[in-house]
């Protein structure tokens, strides 16, 4: 078989490395892929967001099964157009992706149909928003409405902040079109774990859990980032919490989006707080987190392929999915400076044996594995205790070089903690 996978970072070179582990796999290509995981896959340049050049290139290359990784496509539509073309996909159509790529949205379809969430007001108009904003409790939560690279949530600790953030969305455009609308919710606290899911609409089986460290500096201090490390399974998820969840939340949000007739095939991505009232929804994504893939698939036992194509084909219910009774850590390695100014261009040193090496950013140059992004690779290890997995995750990180190279130290330490 000839498979495609749009995007081009850490998750997606896990992906491939999974897919890659079922024999009938004859050639990945990646659009755009990187340099970092040319070994893997065909790595096309071809960009994640131009639709026409991705269903062109399906066409042509007669690629049997499409997986459509990152937020920004998906919302695009370009599992409806892959499909319309004959290539089957494993990823929502944009009327199910929108569970993402409009705030609003899934917050009005989690108000709906009850499914636990922050209280929340929604607003079209800054004014409104400001108004609202001089007696709303504080600290407070500002989102601008659309996809912002993650970049789009605002924890406002004073009420100056969230003015401040109100205005920068909505009169300074900070995020475009994303900011032109605001949710406005109330604080949350509690552990936060991360939990995907496979779903084709009749079934959905949650994978292993996971827990993201989103600040860039050990002890979550420092700016937000895209995630510097991750470790499965999140220690705070017990399984009672699971039965909860299936029930007030998995369950009722395939419902949901069936009732809706925006049915959801893909991977479904719960990003939960579990608050003192129960576990609530943070936020949804509509794709694989990132980097939550990077110790969930090495996890996974069952085949990759089988299980995005029973997704496609609606027979999840028959499908096999297991995972390994094991821990897993992934410790990102980036330049340092990130998530604000870095710079690229380092010579990369891998070691010869690049089992969970997943690299996000990374060109070819010469022959030579360059540093292109502030992300630069992500290491995971596996083992039978978390303790063990996060020891042999930095021990591998030794193995690999460039520089200005820069990584949290911490990465699973609270999770240990609540051992
Ligand atoms: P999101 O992009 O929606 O995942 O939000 C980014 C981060 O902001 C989350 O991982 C949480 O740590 C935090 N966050 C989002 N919404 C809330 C909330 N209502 N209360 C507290 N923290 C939140
Ligand atoms: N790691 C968080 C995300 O992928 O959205």
């Amino acid at each position: 078989m000839k498979l495609m996978v749009v995007g081009g970072g850490g998750r997606e070179h896990a992906i491939i490395k999974k897919l890659n582990e079922n024999k009938d796999v004859e050639v990945i290509y990646a659009l755009p892929g990187n340099g970092g995981m040319a070994d893997d896959a065909v790595c096309t340049g071809i960009g994640a967001t131009d639709i026409p050049a991705i269903v062109k290139f399906g066409k042509e290359n007669a690629i049997d099964f499409a997986v459509v990784a990152m937020d920004d496509p998906l919302v695009l539509g370009c599992v409806d157009e892959l499909e319309a073309i004959g290539i089957p996909c494993f990823g929502p159509e944009a009327k199910a992706a929108i569970i993402e790529g409009s705030k609003i949205f899934s917050k009005n379809l989690m108000k709906k149909y009850n499914i636990p969430t922050a209280a929340y007001e929604v607003f079209e108009d800054c004014d409104a928003a400001l108004e609202y904003l001089k007696d709303a409790p504080i600290p407070t939560v500002i989102k601008a409405d659309g996809l912002a690279l993650g970049k789009g949530v605002i924890i406002a600790q004073t009420r100056e902040e969230a003015m401040d953030a109100v205005k920068e969305m909505m009169l300074d455009g900070k995020f475009g079109a994303s900011g032109s609308k605001v949710v406005i919710e109330e604080f949350l606290t509690g552990p936060e774990v991360s939990v995907l899911s496979f779903t084709d609409g009749k079934t959905v089986v949650p994978m292993v859990s996971s827990m993201d460290h989103k600040k860039a500096l050990d002890n979550d201090e420092g700016l937000n980032t895209g995630g510097m490390g991750t470790i499965a399974p999140n220690p705070y998820y017990t399984d009672a919490i699971a039965k909860e969840c299936m029930e007030t939340i998995f369950l009722p949000t395939m419902n949901a989006m069936n009732a809706e007739g925006r049915t959801f095939k893909g991977c479904l991505y719960f990003g939960l707080m579990l608050t003192e009232n129960g576990p609530k929804v943070i936020e949804y994504n509509c794709r694989f987190g990132d980097p939550e893939a990077q110790v969930v698939l090495p996890l996974l036992k069952s085949d990759l392929l089988t299980i995005m194509k029973a997704c496609r084909y609606e027979t999840l219910a028959d499908t096999e999915v297991e995972f390994a009774d094991e821990a897993a850590c992934c410790v990102i390695m980036a330049s340092a400076g990130y998530p604000v100014s870095y710079e690229k261009g380092f010579e990369m040193t891998l070691p010869a044996d690049k089992t969970g090496i997943f690299v996000a950013g990374a060109k070819l140059e010469d022959g030579k594995l360059l540093t292109n992004g502030g992300r630069v690779l992500g290491v995971t290890r596996t083992a039978p205790t978390l303790k063990e997995a996060i020891d042999k995750a930095y021990a591998a990180t030794e193995q690999i070089h460039f520089d200005n190279a820069f990584m949290r130290k911490d990465i699973g330490q609270r999770a240990l903690k609540a051992l």
